[in-house]
């Protein structure tokens, strides 16, 4: 995995959308698997001041939560319509985000499947990554080779994202949908974004420790193509960056 570390968040966040721009300058129709969370937020801001047209591209994102409605401020689609869909030429029909209301969810996940396959398979995947190592919503134990598919977050998890609803935990969701492992390390590329101190330790284990399924980050060492972003927060506990 090749590291990159950023004196700034914003340096990171300009780096990463300078790569996904670049690629889409190359691919007009470029396949982009994308995030959520509080990390790739800067990567956003960047990416919609970028000289490029998104006409042709086609999104796919990595999960979303079941039973909230594309409508709940919180749902992952209201989270990308306010940071990418509304400020950039993006098609609508293009841009897929598993649907956590549907009412037979192995058939929605099937689905997804079968669309990124269609698309062509994805071009990059930008990730962050959670606490706990998570990529997606792949919580630790994960199987390396699992599709899309419905899945429990994990109690830390749900935790972590408390904030986002009213600081409760017993507003967050206790499933999602989400890209598996074995989906996501399909990807030709693959851009992992980190930043603040309390991401050093789980990124020192995903770069520096043996490949675990108890840490489900540890997957991309097996990716030919993987490029890790931090800022310097996010770096500090590192041995090697080279
Ligand atoms: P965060 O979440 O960017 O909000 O820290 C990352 C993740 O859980 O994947």
């Amino acid at each position: 995995m090749r590291v990159e570390v950023f004196e700034t968040y914003t340096d990171l966040s300009q780096r990463t959308a300078d790569i996904v721009a670049d690629l889409v300058r190359r691919r007009p129709d470029a396949v982009l698997g994308l995030p959520t969370g509080s990390t790739p937020e800067g990567f956003y801001r960047a990416l919609t001041q970028e000289d490029v047209s998104f006409r042709q591209v086609r999104t796919f994102n990595l999960d979303e939560y079941v039973g909230l409605p594309q409508s709940h401020p919180q749902s992952y689609f209201s989270f990308m319509n306010s940071h990418l869909y509304s400020k950039v030429d993006l098609v609508p029909a293009n841009c897929r985000i598993p649907n956590g209301m549907a009412v037979d969810p192995d058939a929605e996940c099937r689905h997804y499947e079968d669309l990124i396959r269609q698309a062509g398979g994805l071009d990059v995947v930008v990730l962050g990554i959670g606490l706990n190592g998570h990529i997606g919503f792949n919580e630790p134990g994960s199987p390396w080779d699992a599709r899309t598919r419905r899945v429990p977050l994990a109690e830390n998890t749900r935790q972590a994202n408390a904030r986002f609803f009213g600081g409760s935990v017993d507003g967050v969701p206790r499933e999602a949908l989400t890209m598996g492992i074995g989906t996501i390390l399909e990807a030709k590329q693959i851009l992992l974004l980190a930043s603040g101190e309390g991401k050093a330790e789980i990124i020192r284990r995903t770069l520096e420790g043996e490949p675990d399924i108890s840490v489900p980050a540890t997957a991309l060492q097996r990716h030919p193509n993987v490029t890790v972003l931090l800022d310097k927060a996010a770096a500090r506990v590192l041995q090697r960056t080279a």
